[in-house]
């Protein structure tokens, strides 16, 4: 039996359910693995918030020194979140040789270029499993599990916060603002949301899954990045009439040296298997050139599926011993040369106006898009006149984000329109 001794930086939620499942399941994965593994350090900042878990507060430690001189300790694992301290600890970590899983996205996606050369140069682990949709297996999915796949295509879930503010908006007709008050009240949000809402959260996860999946860096300030805090209960309605779903989806897609990625909300079509992933669930749907489409679900955050993803990193660490893998791809943080992220992507759009109701504006309108080659689905007015103003919705068929922008800058300008009150893409 193998004894693997780790230490744990951070013992909040989901350092917390790491240390239950290790306790819970250490019999299991000793007859499974052949690993005996054990907590022997808890940094934190107050030994308190590790008595406060019923953990003996022999294990708590203030300096994290005291785990780097360890000699026992041969794997840390990160749960404090955020970039510093957490990035300066692991390198410091990394230094000494010891193998780091973590879960901190923001981090990977800003500094893991960094991390990776740092745990390169002493032979150590790097494990993010973690980091990206909780205990769904994504990335050792990509990794281990698709090597005779060219992946053409990422379509995920990969926020449950936003998950949930949607699904209540689309099934109880809820504001934005309440569904979000409600997501806060259950502890899906945060006090300050920004990071959910707004979709960094998605964006980072992103820029890791798709540079997995595309074997090229594909930094986070690369990818265009959309919240859902615009979006109105008359948008979902819309969509729900039209047969669509609202979800905040992170799109990667690879064509030769042309990469799309971007974070937006979207219309899914109710057929769309992610259509029905609902409240704070997440998924993620690849498409393969041999395997075709696959699909994983289940809870993108939470204590126990992320501690799940990290402890499966501990053991795959352990394994590994000294034979880590690193990145496939020149991991240097920019983007590759010769590959371009496409911001002229192809899309179709759903977009509501006010217009005013008198006779031609409908044609004006239709008109600049037509002149611009943005071909229309669907027009309809939605709801009644105010103040000589109708909410007029369309579909359009599939064109270019630059068709579309050139025509609401001309559009915007025209006295027949009060306002352009939505723009969303439709999958
Ligand atoms: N805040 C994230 C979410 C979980 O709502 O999915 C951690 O990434």
């Amino acid at each position: 039996m193998k004894k693997v001794k780790i230490a744990i930086m951070g013992i909040g939620t989901v350092g917390g359910g790491t240390y239950e499942i290790l306790t819970t399941n250490r019999e299991l994965i000793k007859k499974t693995r052949g690993l005996d593994i054990t907590v022997k350090k808890i940094l934190d900042r107050a030994v308190e918030n590790v008595t406060a878990r019923g953990i003996d507060a022999s294990l708590a430690c203030t300096d994290l020194e005291a785990i780097v001189t360890d000699p026992e300790i041969s794997i840390v694992v990160e749960t404090m979140g955020g970039v510093e301290p957490a990035r300066s600890f692991i390198l410091r970590v990394l230094a000494a040789g010891k193998s780091v899983v973590t879960a901190n996205k923001e981090l990977i996606s800003k500094c893991g270029y960094e991390l990776e050369a740092a745990a390169k140069k002493t032979g150590a682990g790097l494990y993010y499993e973690a980091s990206c949709v909780g205990g769904v297996p994504i990335i050792r999915t990509l990794t281990d599990s698709m090597q005779a796949n060219n992946i053409t295509e990422i379509l995920g879930i990969i926020n449950g916060t936003t998950n949930y503010i949607l699904t209540k908006m689309s099934k109880e007709g809820l504001t934005y603002e309440a569904a979000l008050k409600e997501a806060q009240q259950l502890g899906y949000a945060e006090f300050n949301p920004t990071a959910d809402v707004e979709g960094y959260d998605a964006m980072y996860k992103l820029s890791i899954l798709s540079s997995l999946a595309f074997h090229t860096c594909i930094p986070y300030t690369s990818i265009y990045r959309e919240g859902i805090t615009k979006i109105t209960a008359e948008d979902i309605a819309v969509g729900k009439e039209m047969g669509y779903t609202l979800k905040l989806l992170a799109i990667g897609k690879r064509s030769g040296n042309e990469i799309e990625a971007r974070v937006h909300p979207t219309f899914v079509p109710n057929s769309h298997p992610l259509a029905s992933v609902n409240d704070a669930f997440n998924a993620v749907f690849l498409k393969g050139d041999f395997v075709d489409d696959i699909m994983l679900y289940g809870r993108g955050a939470g204590a126990r599926p992320t501690g799940s993803a990290i402890v499966s990193d501990i053991v795959v660490c352990a394994e590994q011993a000294s034979r880590h893998s690193y990145s496939d791809f020149d991991n240097n943080g920019r983007l590759e040369e010769g590959i371009v992220v496409k911001s002229n992507f192809s899309s179709r759009y759903y977009l509501s106006f006010k217009l005013m109701d008198k006779p031609g504006v409908l044609g004006k309108i239709t008109g600049i898009l037509g002149d611009n080659g943005v071909s229309i689905n669907k027009a309809m007015q939605h709801g009644d006149d105010a103040d000589g103003y109708a909410p007029v919705v369309f579909f359009t068929h599939l064109t270019t984000e630059d068709a579309v922008r050139k025509s609401l800058d001309i559009i915007s300008r025209s006295d027949a329109v009060k306002s352009l009150d939505s723009l969303i893409r439709v999958l």
